[in-house]
């Protein structure tokens, strides 16, 4: 498949896995599509709560559900977000989410997709959004 066709393509599962945020508090709306070395797709959507702090982004709904199946090792994630029917703007990822993003993703390779729609995204590397990142060799 092309390129752009596989990047629409998980722009399209993020879109569809944002429909499922539960948001009461914030009211916007964030989906991710994350795609592991295997080609496996797992979605994830934002999941808050009335003790706000116990929110979950959707990035992070996505890695350990992901994790928790058995994946060490991703491609990329695709990224939507905004409040209900309008994205705006490309949702750029937390830095709590980017952290996750290092622990299993290659700096180099792993590719953050940022989507206003199928047609309007970005794509960075990780390296890109965090530089100078805490890694886990630090610990080795
Ligand atoms: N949020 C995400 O799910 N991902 C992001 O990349 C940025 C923020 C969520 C957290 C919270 O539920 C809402 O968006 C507003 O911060």
């Amino acid at each position: 498949m092309k390129k752009e066709a596989e990047e629409q393509g998980l722009i399209e599962k993020a879109l569809e896995a944002r429909r499922k945020a539960y948001v009461p508090y914030s009211h916007f709306h964030v989906g991710a599509a994350l795609e592991t070395e295997t080609g496996e797709v797992f979605l994830g959507c934002n999941v808050e709560n009335a003790s706000y702090g116990a929110a979950n982004c959707a990035e992070r709904t996505a890695f350990f559900k992901a994790v928790s199946e058995g994946h060490r090792k991703f491609r990329r994630i695709a990224i939507v977000g905004g409040f209900l029917d309008s994205i705006e703007d490309y949702c750029m990822p937390c830095g709590i989410c980017r952290q996750v993003m290092v622990e299993f993703g290659d700096l180099h390779e792993f590719q953050v997709i940022l989507a206003k729609s199928s047609e309007d995204y970005q794509v960075y590397r990780l390296e890109e959004l965090l530089p100078h990142a805490f890694l886990p060799s630090a610990l080795e």
